[in-house]
């Protein structure tokens, strides 16, 4: 898979995303002899830069935070195709130039008129930016050049915003030239479910409400908020990930077999199922919040959510997040989904629990010991990639003890290929114009409609988020709602 020859235009290219995750992704994918020798990258900014400037910041972030060891060979290469513009989203000037620039490209390395603009900026820019490409004519269409879209969310607030927001990017492109970024599903673990569950015939059959119990779908973060109080705050952790992250973790756990992995089939079922889930409607004992209250964290004294940079002090925004969502079909009826988040929980992890029910008979004796945990299925997001399977054995000796043992596959000790970054994956599917891996706006818009009710909840009750302490496993509440089904939260 190579993309062919074409520019990648980034706009908001001083931000962290860009320096973090983007940068370091082409370089990778140049390493890795995935690019073109024609390709250009592009950013545009506000930041009085001539191109060197630009250049060096790539160096810098390529350095930094790329998978892949630093090559000059590599680099001269994609050096050669860096450029910069800089300007605001309303300067036409600065719009000319970057035509120009890309006509210029054009020429020199035979871009072809193929563009991918991807918009790693705030949404309030997205109708700007995209109004003064068409304007300008950088998305014209000659029939054999393509021009994509990219953006990142938050796709809206709520629903009605994401309604809104996404008229704007409607106007100006066409579906299929409309990537949206979750970068979850860029995730090799992610993708693996679906190795997992269908490239196998042992799990599947007991993928549903006649073995499985429970599903918990936890990411949790070490972290707190550092310096994204100005993002964060008021937005809070369910519209920051829960809304796309866990909700997209859930649809692939639990549709139905695509047909194949094109983005049609693919999205139908993922779309299927988001339609069929919901919270259930008494929210006091089907919801948790949150908020972080001091505490330590490795070893660390850590402030509370309250205390940190840029937080208003009366703060209700919630730092954890916990909801049960039920899944109206027959497959699932029956089997919650608990889908948890947090910041500064004693530990990083995202993972995808099945537990199963109790065996229905125990043919064991009153002195037997028998120790039974739940069986489940635990898929390892990250880190620590893998998947766990959880059961009963026998402790060796002359008596029938039983204890709960796991089965381990981990990444590490099996595969010696390395896992590309998710934005690695994404980025090339944007070049490639494959779009399975990209939500489609109806995803976007049920995973709204599935949290709104909830958000609406939370926004009317007069008390804070409960506080839980840096580095706990949350608030008491979210214990309670889970007990109160007859479960327990797993501690990963
Ligand atoms: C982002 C959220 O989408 O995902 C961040 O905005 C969060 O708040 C991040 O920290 C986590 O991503 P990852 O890939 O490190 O799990």
């Amino acid at each position: 898979r190579i993309a062919g020859p074409c520019a990648l235009v980034i706009f908001g290219v001083t931000g962290d995303l860009s320096r973090k995750k983007l940068m370091p992704a082409v370089y990778d994918l140049a390493h890795r002899g995935m690019l073109p020798p024609g390709f250009a990258l592009v950013g545009f900014a506000r930041r009085d830069w001539e191109d060197q400037d630009f250049a060096q910041q790539v160096h810098d972030s390529v350095k930094e935070n790329a998978r892949t060891p630093f090559r000059e060979d590599v680099w001269e290469q994609l050096l050669e195709g860096i450029r910069f513009v800089s300007g605001t989203f309303e300067s036409d000037d600065a719009f000319l130039k970057l035509k120009a620039t890309l006509d210029e490209l054009d020429n020199e390395r035979g871009t072809g008129g193929n563009h991918a603009f991807y918009l790693s900026i705030p949404p309030s820019g997205f109708g700007p930016v995209m109004q003064q490409l068409r304007k300008h004519g950088l998305t014209e269409d000659h029939g054999d050049n393509w021009n994509r879209v990219v953006i990142e969310k938050p796709f809206g607030h709520d629903l009605q915003s994401a309604r809104e927001l996404d008229q704007v990017v409607s106007a100006l492109f066409r579906p299929h030239e409309v990537f949206r970024i979750d970068h979850y599903l860029g995730k090799e673990t992610v993708q693996n479910m679906l190795a997992l569950r269908f490239a196998n015939q042992m799990f599947e059959p007991l993928w549903n409400n006649h073995y499985v119990s429970h599903v918990q779908i936890t990411m949790a973060e070490d972290i707190g908020i550092g310096s994204r109080a100005g993002y964060f705050d008021g937005i809070g952790i369910t519209r920051d990930v829960m809304q796309n992250h866990l909700l997209q973790l859930l649809a692939l756990a639990a549709m139905e077999e695509p047909t194949n992995f094109e983005a049609g089939q693919l999205r139908a079922e993922k779309t299927k199922v988001l339609a069929a889930a919901h919270v259930p409607v008494d929210y006091a004992r089907s919801t948790a919040r949150g908020q972080y209250a001091a505490g330590w964290q490795g070893g660390q004294e850590v402030a509370g959510y309250l205390q940190e940079q840029g937080v208003d002090p009366g703060s209700r925004t919630e730092t954890f997040s916990a909801v049960r969502v039920d899944i109206d079909n027959r497959r699932w009826a029956g089997v919650p989904f608990y889908l948890r988040t947090a910041k500064r929980m004693p530990r990083r992890v995202t993972e995808v629990a099945l537990n199963f029910k109790k065996p229905p008979h125990l043919p064991f004796a009153q002195t037997d010991t028998v120790e039974l945990g739940t069986n489940a299925l635990v898929m390892r997001i990250q880190p620590d990639e893998g998947v766990t399977l959880r059961f009963g054995a026998k402790v060796p000796g002359t008596q029938m003890e039983i204890r709960e043992v796991s089965m381990d596959f981990g990444y590490g000790g099996s595969f010696t290929e390395s896992s590309p970054e998710a934005y690695e994956r994404l980025i090339l599917d944007v070049l490639l114009g494959e779009p399975p891996l990209f939500p489609l706006q109806e995803e976007v818009e049920l995973s709204w409609k599935i949290l709104d009710p909830v958000l609406d909840y939370w926004a009317s009750l007069p008390e804070q988020p409960e506080q839980y302490a840096a580095g706990t496993w949350g608030p008491k509440s979210a214990h309670d709602m889970i007990a109160r089904d007859g479960f327990a939260w797993r501690r990963p």
